[in-house]
């Protein structure tokens, strides 16, 4: 790049960046050879201008380009990736993987960490002590084949491009961009070569999408760039106007995995996994997708799944008897505090943002590039919109590490919840799909 601050200026002023030059100016960034403070300039200007078709496929490109990608050629079993646009109690992936492969599925999957007030998936595996989420592209093929799943990390092999600008995204407010976050969740996806991608692109509340309709433009935006490189993918627009499951932490969501995958959970992150499973045996291998609903259910209920789990927390250094009593071995916070009602009434919208915020703030996410999350730190709500609850009900915990965090928490939560004396219905889990193939 000559002078980097060349593009900056180009969209600052609205004006379409060449694709060679925007390429070159990912791959130096990713390099480290453009400063920070100017791939901020650039990240506030392309969010704020937005990016066109051919520059969401040049970036894309490029920060694919900035690293290997995984061919997955030696593997036998139909691939699948699966991914989300981040939520609020968001833990489909933890339970995703191990149940697809159970079925017979392969898993190759890249993986993010929170990002803004969303949750994500490789500080909440990272919680299990022991368990490396830095494999190498080899490492990753490798124990595809062996255990059928693999959870890995952007890393100076992998995608380098969006592990540094998602954490300059994170710590700038530049996450909620259309054009930004496709190409940040779609160069994970097209660095590994599987036969399918499915998106769970979140819509709501705890989203970054506010609305289906945004959420279905980020659906659309993603399926063009999968076309573009002629590979099959299908997208959900999910709702996230209230949190997925319970649990919104890290350790908190492994326990809450390993209860789901040991068939002792019900709910909607049940509800969600369970169809992201049939969608990809449908797609992959004609199976009827409620049949394909049953036999994942099956494989919930008679424990494969689990062991599945089992097998990639082993593989990947983890302490795999977090699948028997996950608190012997997840780390535990020194203050648990209950979350309480403090009025009676139905819930009829949630907060879900303000309450990943409150996790974050007691340390499950990040405030600043680079720092550590406190893996233990969290919050656990049970109530979901439909609900009715009592005056001094129990409605969930805040786990944190000191009590004035912890109360803080418990109120940035209650206050986050809307309460009417009429009922309304539950929002639907699915707003609907849309593919490479057709739109449905
Ligand atoms: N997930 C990602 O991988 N990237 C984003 O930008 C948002 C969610």
């Amino acid at each position: 790049v000559n002078d980097p601050r060349d593009i900056v200026a180009l969209k600052r002023d609205g004006l379409a960046i060449p694709e060679a030059e925007l390429r070159e100016f990912v791959l130096a960034y990713a390099k480290r050879e453009v400063r920070d403070e100017v791939a901020a300039a650039f990240l506030m200007a392309a969010y704020i201008r937005g990016l066109d078709a051919s520059e969401t496929l040049a970036m894309t490109k490029a920060m694919v380009d900035s690293g290997r990608t995984v061919a997955l050629g030696g593997i036998s079993r139909p691939k699948v990736d699966k991914h989300s646009t981040g939520g609020v109690a968001d833990s489909v992936t933890l339970v995703f993987a191990p149940l697809a492969a159970s079925l017979g599925l392969a898993v190759a999957k890249l993986s993010g960490r929170g990002l803004g007030h969303t949750g994500g998936t490789l500080d909440k595996l990272e919680a299990i002590p022991g368990l490396r989420t830095d494999l190498t592209s080899e490492e990753v093929e490798a124990q595809v084949e062996r255990v059928g799943c693999a959870v890995a990390a952007q890393s100076p092999d992998l995608v380098p491009a969006d592990g540094a600008m998602y954490a300059l995204r994170d710590a700038t407010a530049t996450v909620s961009s259309v054009p930004l976050i496709a190409a940040s969740v779609m160069s994970k996806k097209l660095a590994m070569e599987t036969d399918l991608i499915l998106l769970d692109v979140k819509a709501g509340s705890g989203a970054f999408m506010k609305t289906p309709e945004q959420a279905r433009t980020l659906a659309a935006a993603c399926m063009e760039l999968a076309r573009g490189w002629g590979r099959r993918a299908r997208a959900a627009v999910t709702d996230m106007s209230q949190p997925l499951g319970e649990a919104v932490g890290n350790a908190l969501d492994v326990a809450e995995a390993v209860e789901l995958l040991g068939g002792g959970r019900r709910g909607r992150l049940r509800e969600l996994t369970v169809l992201f499973a049939a969608e990809a045996m449908a797609s992959l291998e004609g199976i009827d997708r409620a049949e394909g609903s049953k036999r994942a259910e099956r494989a919930i209920d008679d424990g494969s799944a689990l062991e599945a789990f089992a097998r990639m927390v082993e593989a990947q250094g983890g302490d795999p008897s977090v699948t028997g009593d996950p608190w012997k071995v997840l780390p535990k916070a020194p203050v648990v505090l209950p979350i309480e009602a403090g009025e009676s009434g139905f819930v009829t919208a949630m907060e879900a943002e303000e309450i990943g915020r409150a996790s974050v703030d007691l340390g499950a996410g990040r405030l600043r590039k680079g720092d550590p999350v406190d893996p233990a730190a969290g919050i656990v709500f049970e109530p979901k919109i439909g609900d009715e609850i009592e005056t001094g009900q129990k409605l969930g915990e805040v786990h944190g590490r000191d009590e004035d965090a912890a109360r803080a928490a418990a109120w940035r939560v209650i206050a986050a919840v809307t309460l009417s004396d009429r009922p309304v219905d539950p929002p639907p889990l699915v707003h609907g799909w849309l593919g490479t193939d057709e739109e449905r």
